[in-house]
């Protein structure tokens, strides 16, 4: 309980039965991942078959952490007195009992669901409720995939999707990047269910370019832009831009809740170009947009209050006032 009485944010038992995008699938290799999501510690690590297993960070025996271990021939060997797992956690080996005798069934790791998709590794520590949002784009070969790496932002999930849905503060946080005054006044917005995973809104508009010139494949000042942003319940929020000159690029943007004020960040972005010019190229712009959110939200202290009453909100705010009272039904 927070120090106003009311229960974390995290702790919502709701929250469990979600996906959550934890890591890559690159950092996942010859050693152990701790990562930490809803405030409770899990171990990656990729399995003998070369699937990425998902544990609480503790091993039956003596709750060591297992992330301070290694990894040898894909299992996962505790650093205290050797017990080893191999695929879907199954404890391989107590070194004390010898080799070939069987193991009690509980030092066999409660392993959680854990899906690679669009290289990243998303984790549902309880009961899946809903699919990993679907980006059709992973399947067309007109298309090709760039990954951000992820990061650690000081702020909360809540606060973070409240952003990537909000389109009024561009020319006042990304001066550095796409922001101009002439987007000061945002267009009414009408929400819709833009496909099966994402619900949001459609608009257009004309944005600075003079440092996104790779990431827009356009010369120019400023360029007109047809886009749409969406949120997927709870914390994922898929933004889609189309340059007339036909070009996509379609962001998919992940916050999970490390704790109450503590959030993994990234991005994947899906481009229709012609693949000319080198990825890490085409997301500096993208990665200097995040950069500037970064530090406007990281001044912001606590979690965004779910309760409508407790912000004011205008008509710009629309999406995030729809999110919100979805999440908050979620929650209750
Ligand atoms: S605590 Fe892990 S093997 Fe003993
Ligand atoms: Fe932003």
């Amino acid at each position: 309980m927070s120090a106003n009485g009311s229960a974390t944010l995290v702790g919502h038992p709701a929250l469990r039965d979600h996906w959550y995008v934890v890591a890559e699938g690159a950092d996942v290799t010859d050693a152990p991942l701790a990562v930490t999501l809803l405030g409770d510690p899990y171990v990656l690590w990729r399995s003998p078959a070369g699937e990425v297993v998902a544990a609480p960070d503790r091993c039956p025996h003596r709750e060591a952490p297992l992330s301070e271990g290694y990894v040898r021939g894909g299992d996962l060997v505790c650093k205290y007195h050797g017990w080893a797992f191999g695929d879907g956690g199954r404890c391989v080996l107590v070194p004390s009992s010898g080799e070939g005798r069987p193991v009690p069934p509980a030092a066999h790791l409660p392993v959680v669901h854990v899906e690679e998709r669009y290289g990243l590794v998303w984790l549902c520590p309880g009961t899946p409720a809903a699919r990993i949002p679907h980006m059709a784009a992973e399947d067309d070969p007109t298309y090709r995939r760039i990954n951000s790496g992820v990061e650690v932002w000081r702020t909360s999930a809540t606060r973070m999707t409240d952003n990537f849905l909000d389109i009024s503060h561009f020319p006042f946080v990304h001066t550095g990047t796409f922001g101009i005054e002439a987007n000061v006044l945002v267009p009414h917005l009408d929400l819709e269910q833009l496909d099966d995973d994402f619900y949001g809104y459609q608009y257009e508009v004309d944005v600075g370019n003079t440092v996104g010139v790779v990431a827009s494949g356009l010369d120019a000042p400023v360029v007109h832009r047809r886009m749409s942003t969406g949120f997927n319940l709870p914390f994922t929020v898929r933004s889609t831009i189309h340059y007339e000159h036909g070009l996509d690029h379609l962001i998919l943007l992940c916050a999970t809740p490390i704790d109450d004020v503590t959030s993994y960040f990234t991005f994947v972005v899906w481009r229709n170009d012609d693949f000319s010019v080198p990825a890490d190229e085409v997301i500096t712009f993208d990665r200097a947009i995040g950069a500037e959110d970064k530090a406007m939200l990281e001044l912001v202290p606590g979690v965004l209050p779910l309760e409508q009453t407790a912000t004011v909100s205008v008509q710009s705010d629309r999406a995030s006032v729809e999110w919100r009272r979805r999440l908050a039904a979620l929650l209750t």
